[in-house]
This record gives structure tokens, C-alpha cells and sequence, in this order.
């Protein structure tokens, strides 16, 4: 090795070095000062030419890139979608004078639970296969007052002819082990950007508020909850679980006998019916 080559090699192990203290944090600190020991730190400074370094952070920057337009496009697709329950909210609620849906949330799936599951899946960390495995990206959970809200609901969202069914889980009818109960949906509908359309799949939760409120406070519980007693938490959860279920059967029952005894016919109809008769 020329001095300069043994130069540029010793610049590269200071930028290196400098790099591994300032990301000191993110390697927990172990890394660096293993590499600055051994001296590996100077030796892999040296192996690495510049160009190598400038292509691969090239490289690196540009998925930067890609992922925030990624997380740009799943944003818009939640847009869509919220403005698509919006609409079959609004038009029911002019209908029937109630609104079925009571809460609309969306979220982005955070960066590090995308790498916990494509890690779980034993993919490779990459855009093409965040895409292609993880279904969850972008979530909106629909909480409905009633039972059979849900079902109009999810029914409507699909009758659309841009909305396409990738699957369905019935957590309701066949609810999990632990009582937690939804419909899930993994739809994809059509985003139109300014030189493209893109199909984009959004995970759909819709579920009664009843149903919420437990998991909600499952979900906050399972974390907490030591490994001893974890049995007996989850049988009673179970059993809650169970309660709120009959609860939103007794409150749909109730809305039903309400509905059919504001179906009997009101003063206006009955003076409607006569004027008809003495026209006729
Ligand atoms: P994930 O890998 O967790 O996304 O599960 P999955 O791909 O098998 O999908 P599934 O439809 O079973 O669950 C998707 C989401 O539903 C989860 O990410 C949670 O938000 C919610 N969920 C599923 N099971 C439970 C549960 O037992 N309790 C609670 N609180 N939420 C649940
Ligand atoms: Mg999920």
C-alpha cells in the first residue's frame, strides 16, 4: 500500500470511528469499543475504499427516501378509506336518523414493529417485502355502536367495485381463545397520485364499541401481567370477555323492540292514510 492509500486509510478509520461513537447509543455502546480494541475499527477503515462507503450510503439514503413516500402513499390510502366509512356513516344517518359508526381511527404501522414481523416471517428487511408481507401497514379500526352495524357496514365497504377482498377474519362468530372479538378485513383499494394509481392494502378492524373497551384494556394488561398468574388473568378476561358479548346482544335486542314500536304508525300517517281514502 502507497502513503497515500495508508492515508486515505486512516481518514476512513477516523470517520468510522467518529461514526461508531456518535451512533454509540443505537450499537448499545458494545460494538464500538469491541472494534476499537481489537483495532478492527482501523482495519475494516482500510478495507473500505471511499467509493464503496459513498455507494452504500447512496444506497442506503435512497430507501430512506423510498420509505418515507411509502409511508406517504399508505397515509393517502387511509385518507380514502376514512372518507369512504364517512360517507356510508352520513348517508345512513340521513337514512335512519343514527349514526352506526361512532369512531374512526388510522395509524401507520411504527418502523420498528415492521422489522419485528418481517423477523418473525424470516424475511429479509426490504421495501419489496414490506409490501408483499405486511398486510398491516396501514390500519383503520371502525367502532360501531351495534352488532349488526358492523356487518352492514363491511358489507357496503365491499359492495364497492373499487374495493377488493384479500381476506377476512370473523373474530366475531368464531371469536379467539382469549374472548377478543372483531371483523377483520384485508382490503385493497386504488390511490391515484399524480403520474400513477396504485393499489394499496389497508388492514380494516370494525368491531362495537362494547368490543373495543375490552380490548383495549386487554391489550394494555397482557403486558403487565406476570408470567405466575397468567392463567387465571386470562380466564377472567375470558369471562369478561363473555359478559360484553351478551351486553351487545341484549342492547341490539333492545334497539329492535325501540325501532318496531316507532314503526307503529304516528298521527301524521293516520291522517295521510284518511286523506287518501276520501281522495280516492
Ligand atoms: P398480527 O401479526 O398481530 O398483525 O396478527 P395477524 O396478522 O395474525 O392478524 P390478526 O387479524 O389475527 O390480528 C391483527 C390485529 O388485530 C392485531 O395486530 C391487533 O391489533 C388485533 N388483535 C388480534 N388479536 C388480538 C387480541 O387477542 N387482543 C387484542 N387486544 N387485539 C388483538
Ligand atoms: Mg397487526
Amino acid at each position: 500500500m502507497n502513503n497515500e492509500e495508508n492515508n486515505k486509510g486512516g481518514e476512513l478509520a477516523e470517520i468510522l470511528e467518529e461514526g461508531l461513537e456518535e451512533s454509540g447509543d443505537m450499537f448499545g455502546g458494545e460494538l464500538m469499543s469491541v472494534l476499537q480494541e481489537s483495532g478492527m475499527a482501523k482495519a475494516i477503515a482500510k478495507a473500505v475504499t471511499p467509493e464503496m462507503l459513498l455507494r452504500s450510503t447512496k444506497k442506503m439514503m435512497w430507501s430512506m427516501v423510498r420509505y418515507r413516500e411509502l409511508q406517504m402513499m399508505y397515509n393517502c390510502a387511509l385518507k380514502e378509506i376514512k372518507t369512504k366509512f364517512e360517507v356510508l356513516d352520513s348517508e345512513f344517518e340521513a337514512r335512519y336518523k343514527r349514526n352506526p359508526i361512532n369512531t374512526i381511527s388510522t395509524r401507520l404501522k411504527s418502523t420498528e414493529s415492521i422489522v419485528d414481523k418481517l423477523e418473525r416471517y424470516g424475511k429479509a428487511l426490504s421495501l419489496e417485502n414490506i409490501i408483499n408481507y405486511v398486510n398491516d401497514f396501514a390500519g383503520i379500526r371502525v367502532v360501531c355502536s351495534y352488532i349488526d352495524d358492523i356487518y352492514r357496514i363491511a358489507d357496503s365497504l365491499l359492495r364497492q367495485d373499487d374495493v377488493t377482498l384479500i381476506t377476512k377474519k370473523d373474530y366475531i362468530k368464531e371469536p379467539k381463545g382469549n374472548g377478543y372479538r372483531s371483523l377483520h378485513l384485508i382490503v385493497s383499494i386504488p390511490v391515484f397520485f399524480a403520474a400513477r394509481r396504485e393499489e394499496m392494502k389497508i388492514e380494516v378492524q370494525i368491531r362495537t364499541i362494547a368490543m373495543d373497551f375490552w380490548a383495549s384494556l386487554e391489550h394494555q394488561l397482557k403486558y403487565k401481567c406476570e408470567a405466575e398468574n397468567r392463567r387465571e388473568i386470562n380466564e377472567e378476561l375470558s369471562a369478561c370477555a363473555e359478559i360484553i358479548a351478551s351486553t351487545d346482544e341484549r342492547m341490539l335486542a333492545l334497539r329492535r323492540r325501540i325501532e318496531s314500536a316507532q314503526d307503529m304508525p304516528t298521527e301524521e300517517d293516520i291522517l295521510f292514510e284518511r286523506l287518501r281514502k276520501s281522495i280516492l
